[in-house]
């Protein structure tokens, strides 16, 4: 045999691998729950170990791996998922996006000041209890330009450790195979299978949906836990970091000693790490540098603004916010669709990459008659999805405070979409791709005949630009239709606000584990690769 044909087979059998240690479901696994406590339960003070901030995507697998062998708290400002039901489900998936936020709901929505609506977890799981689900590795530049030192053997076992808990391989919904075939089609190649690795051309990835249509977000990876180890607290709102000055010590170094955290009731708790111990930030890209700033720790002229006392001056922290733009068109169907999550990734060799939904529009939303003559019922009809996202960006904003006492008080955020001219050519080709998709075959049933005899798609929203070789035209199209890919990151950058072991620069047991670290969204979806942080 050639060493082609056998490096040919060695990467098959990889696939093969890949497929064969994935399940299609599972039930749910709620052992986790003999470790959850709700905050007004718990001691005003009392002793850990560690003390993570935030029971999110990074905070449960980061709060598991930790149990093994220490004393661990976590405090979370959302409730346990049971007590928001349509979090289970992938048919509630799109509602927690639009349901109203009234303080309690699991999405907490936000407008970033580019105007884009956007949200974030409240919940223990965090945002992979409100996400699309999707789950595919990072890329291999993304290791080579984080600035942390990553052991290669470690990250694949983080990655297997997660994928054996909560990740599942299931039958592509009819959407989801009709829309990779028009990728290939349209020229995203080659046909990659099933695989969680990040490669150039179209393939089918892993969810932390299940077949079912079950979540199982990273709330389940606290069942690798030693639980008895492990307390989670919910509705516990961390306020701010305590801090200690050691004097005894002759550098007189400054040191996170623990946390002022509220209960529902509004009485405040204060939980200390015992010696040695650390506080672990994993509130998200947006609660992580809110809190640093909140405590103290960042740009000294925003501070003193806010009247905050200043415990340690870093000018980075809630600096380097990024977000991928979403560009997307949605096709109205002329047929019923089942509704589907995402399954399948185009990856292009040109730093963006395609992903599709299908979903019913709900019957709450205003219904926009007389636009859709052909479909059939207005009031029940199908929309199939399609979007682009550029890779990176390498376009940034920041964030602020909004407020200098009220954590729950949504910092302003600015991610500053296409700011940079590289990431605007990205978004064109991409969108001339999405172009090319809608000229496939694949996609010739879900066009319908107007008045005249001809054939054309009917879209919600948004449709391309006639002339997708214009490219004033196309770049009107990704500032003008831009939305959220939900992938925004940076706050506490490595080497900026934390050292290559996410411990925060000039302070003692502080670190930050989660998406606020990141210098670019990792592959083409964040989320395996936070909780392989985590891990
Ligand atoms: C709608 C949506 C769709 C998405 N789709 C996908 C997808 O399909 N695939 C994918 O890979 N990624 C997706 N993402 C992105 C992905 O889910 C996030 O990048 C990832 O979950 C972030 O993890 P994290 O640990 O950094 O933050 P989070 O998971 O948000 O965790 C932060 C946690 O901290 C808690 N917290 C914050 N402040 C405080 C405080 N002061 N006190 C106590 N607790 C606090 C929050 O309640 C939350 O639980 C999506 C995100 C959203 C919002
Ligand atoms: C998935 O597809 C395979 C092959 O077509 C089929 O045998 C199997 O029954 C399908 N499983 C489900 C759950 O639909
Ligand atoms: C303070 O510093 C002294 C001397 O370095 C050390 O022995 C002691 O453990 C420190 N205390 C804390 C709370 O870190
Ligand atoms: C809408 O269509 C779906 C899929 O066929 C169906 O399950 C649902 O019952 C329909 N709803 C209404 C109100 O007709
Ligand atoms: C489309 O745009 C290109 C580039 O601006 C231009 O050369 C071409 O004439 C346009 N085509 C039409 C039909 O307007």
């Amino acid at each position: 045999m050639s060493t082609l044909a056998l490096l040919l087979l060695f990467y098959l059998v990889q696939l093969q691998l890949d497929v064969l240690a994935m399940p299609s479901s599972s039930d749910y696994d709620f052992r986790y729950m003999k470790s959850v406590y709700n905050a007004i339960d718990l001691p005003l003070k009392e002793e850990y170990d560690y003390i993570i901030v935030g029971g999110g995507t990074a905070g449960c697998s980061l709060a598991a791996t930790l149990s093994a062998k220490y004393s661990v708290l976590v405090l979370e400002r959302g409730n346990v998922p049971t007590a928001y039901p349509q979090v289970l489900s992938a048919n509630g998936a799109l509602s927690n996006l639009i349901q109203e936020d009234d303080g309690k709901t699991p999405a907490q929505r936000f407008r970033s000041e580019d105007g884009v609506a956007n949200a974030r977890g409240r919940i223990l799981g965090g945002s992979s209890m409100i996400n699309i689900g999707v789950y595919s590795r990072a890329e291999d530049e993304f290791y080579r330009d984080s600035g942390i030192p990553w052991d290669k053997d470690l990250v694949l076992k983080a990655y297997q450790w997660v994928e054996e808990t909560i990740v599942f391989q299931y039958n592509l919904s009819v959407w989801q195979s009709i829309a990779k075939q028009a990728l290939l089609e349209a020229g995203v190649v080659p046909d990659n299978g099933f695989n969680l690795n990040h490669i150039v051309g179209t393939k089918a990835t892993g969810s932390i949906f299940d077949e079912k249509g079950r979540r199982h977000g990273a709330v389940e990876l606290l069942n690798r836990g030693e639980l008895k180890n492990l307390k989670v607290a919910v509705e516990a709102t961390v306020k701010r970091i305590i801090f200690s000055n050691n004097l005894t010590s002759k550098d007189s170094s400054l040191t996170a000693i623990g946390v002022i955290y509220t209960d529902s009731k509004g009485r405040t708790h204060h939980a200390f790490v015992r010696n040695k111990g650390e506080v672990i930030l994993s509130a998200g890209a947006i609660g992580s540098p809110q809190l640093l700033l909140l405590s103290g720790v960042g740009p000294v002229p925003q501070l003193s603004s806010l009247q905050i006392p200043v415990v340690h001056q870093n000018p980075y922290v809630g600096k380097f916010m990024a977000d991928n733009p979403r560009n997307d068109v949605n096709i109205v169907s002329p047929f019923t669709l089942d509704p589907s999550v995402g399954q399948v990734v185009g990856i292009t060799s040109e730093f963006n990459y395609i992903e599709t939904l299908s979903y019913s529009l709900p019957f709450s939303f205003p219904m926009p008659f007389g636009l859709f003559p052909n479909t059939v019922s207005p009031l029940n009809f199908s929309l199939a999805n399609i979007a682009v996202a550029i890779q990176g960006p390498l376009s940034s904003g920041s964030l602020r405070l909004a407020s200098s006492s009220e954590v729950r008080v949504s910092p302003i955020v600015r991610f500053n979409y296409f700011d940079n001219p590289i990431d605007l050519a990205r978004c064109v080709k991409g969108v001339r791709k999405v172009g090319d998709v809608l000229k496939t075959k694949a996609l010739e049933p879900f066009k319908t005949t107007d008045l005249q005899g001809r054939k054309s798609f009917k879209f919600l929203g948004p449709s391309l630009p006639n002339n997708q070789s214009d490219d004033s035209a196309m770049e009107r199209f990704c500032r003008e239709s831009v939305t959220t890919f939900w992938h925004y990151h940076g706050g506490c950058l490595v080497g900026k606000v934390v050292d290559a072991d996410l411990r925060v620069m000039g302070i003692n047991g502080l670190r930050v584990v989660d998406g606020s670290i990141f210098n670019r969204s990792p592959g083409t979806n964040p989320q395996a690769t936070v909780m392989m942080l985590g891990r």
